[in-house]
């Protein structure tokens, strides 16, 4: 069955829905989007990752036409029709359409809205047995805090990773780690968490957060600071985190095994905790 769709403000077959070929969105890259997970048919931390879509407009001086509210009513409307279980919800606002130039257009062009949904099952056997990576100098823009449609660094970092069979790219830059191509980047020296701190140089993720929640609530000491290269590859534990990944054990990273060469304690009781929000949110639904 074909599944239904949302193109401003109207929910069509997926087939109907055309993107005009001066949308800004595909055209420069001028918009935001969302990842929002969907775990037995319930949407998981849906305001954080709407409120971070609102921060993310703010700050590139969008416009989005639509109430927190009437987004929260579509998600839940996508769900429905598309009979999600396990997926997640893609979500993006562009600058709109208007004939190319670079400045913004005129404040009568509305932004256009998009949203879809898909089936997406847990990655359980990567997340038990951990996944390996690739180091990658980050050439990103400095307002890698956004979340743009402008994913070409991210595209880049991780092929060099996808080329070479690794999951995901851990990107540097000079001596700091930063980010994934599409995640959070933590390790674990001596039982404490360390990931880069909420600065322009990363993304702001929603599952990092949950995870300094989890950390906190259970004694694990969290500490938000740049760690180096050195470090990284020093470290006892890697994990990596996103929305779709989760908490996603790192086992090797280019040629340098992480520890034993297995998903770390520190890790594995983390991803455990995650498990038990994810059943606790969907509880809270019924
Ligand atoms: N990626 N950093 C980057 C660069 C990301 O693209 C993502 C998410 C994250 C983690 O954020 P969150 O925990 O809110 O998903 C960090 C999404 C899933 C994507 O682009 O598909």
């Amino acid at each position: 069955m074909e599944q239904t769709v949302f193109l401003n403000g109207e929910y069509i077959e997926r087939s109907d829905a055309k993107v005009d070929i001066e949308d800004r969105g595909y055209q420069f890259g001028d918009g935001i989007y969302e990842v929002i997970r969907v775990y037995e048919g319930t949407v998981f931390t849906m305001s954080e990752h709407l409120e971070r879509l609102y921060k993310s407009a703010e700050k590139m001086k969008l416009t989005v036409p639509y109430e927190m509210e009437e987004l929260t009513s579509m998600v839940g409307r996508l769900i429905e029709v598309n009979k999600v279980e396990d997926g997640f919800i893609y979500m993006q606002v562009s600058r709109g359409i208007s004939p190319r130039q670079h400045h913004f257009p005129g404040k009568d062009v509305p932004a256009s809205v998009i949203a879809y949904t898909k089936e997406f099952k847990r990655p359980v056997k990567q997340m038990s047995e951990g996944v390996t990576a690739t180091l990658v100098e980050d050439i990103r823009w400095l307002r890698c805090d956004i979340k743009s449609l402008n994913l070409l660094g991210n595209i880049l970092a991780k092929e060099e990773a996808a080329s070479k069979g690794d999951f995901e790219a851990i990107q540097h830059r000079g001596e700091t780690v930063t980010e994934g191509s599409s995640s959070n980047v933590f390790i674990v020296k001596d039982g404490t968490v360390y990931t880069h701190p909420v600065t322009n140089l990363i993304l702001n993720g929603i599952t990092r957060r949950v995870i300094k929640d989890l950390a906190d609530e259970n004694g694990v000491p969290f500490v938000e600071r740049t760690f180096t290269v050195e470090e990284l590859f020093e470290a006892d534990e890697i994990f990596i985190a996103s929305t779709t990944s989760e908490v996603m054990p790192v086992i090797k990273v280019d040629d340098t095994v992480v520890g034993q060469g297995v998903p770390g304690p520190v890790t594995m009781a983390l991803q455990s905790w995650f498990t038990d929000r994810i059943k606790a949110a969907c509880k809270k639904e019924v």
